[in-house]
């Protein structure tokens, strides 16, 4: 069980570098970036910072879906799967899944090149754009931690 837990110790760090990466950009990066007056500047500090979060993001992903399976592994705990009341389960492989998709697959091949068309033709309506899709992800990401939380110590919301 000493390696469930150092699993489940990992699975967190990992989560904080990452989700806490993902408020830092969201309640402060895009808004300072928002703010700059030139074109120019918005978009070179924007895909400087934001190029060097998706590597960390890249990395954090993969430790905990490494570690989330494993201890899904260790407890033999895929049936949960098949049951609503661990809702909190699908919720943490879908938000897994959503950046996976974006960071692996989307940003690389379209999203990179759609925001620097959109970016150079209107930066405002794409800053505010990409502002909102952060969010949405941001409120994905804490209410499945506030959900993983109380699920796994017990506190289970639907039942
Ligand atoms: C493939 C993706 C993932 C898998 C398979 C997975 C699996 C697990 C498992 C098996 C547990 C332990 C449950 C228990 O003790 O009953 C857990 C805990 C947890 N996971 Fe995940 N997880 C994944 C992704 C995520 C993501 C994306 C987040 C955050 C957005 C997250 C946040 C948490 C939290 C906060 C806990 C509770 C830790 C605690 O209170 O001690 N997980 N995860």
């Amino acid at each position: 069980m000493e390696s469930y837990t150092i699993a489940r110790v990992v699975h967190i760090v990992a989560i904080v570098l990452w989700i806490g990466g993902v408020a830092m950009v969201t309640t402060v990066i895009i808004p300072a970036v928002k703010k700059m007056k030139s074109k120019e500047d918005k978009n070179t500090t924007f895909e400087k910072i934001e190029g060097r979060f998706a590597l960390q993001a890249k990395i954090t992903t993969l430790i905990t879906a490494l570690s989330g399976f494993y201890m899904l592994y260790v407890l033999d705990a895929w049936d949960r799967y098949l049951d609503s009341k661990y809702w909190w389960i699908h919720a943490m492989t879908l938000v897994w899944l959503i950046f996976t998709l974006i960071l692996y697959v989307l940003e690389p091949l379209v999203l990179h090149k759609l925001f620097k068309r959109y970016a150079e033709k209107n930066p405002n309506k794409t800053f505010n754009i990409i502002h909102r899709l952060h969010w949405v992800l941001l409120i994905l990401s804490m209410l499945t931690i506030m959900g993983a939380v109380a699920g796994s110590h017990g506190l289970f919301f639907f039942d």
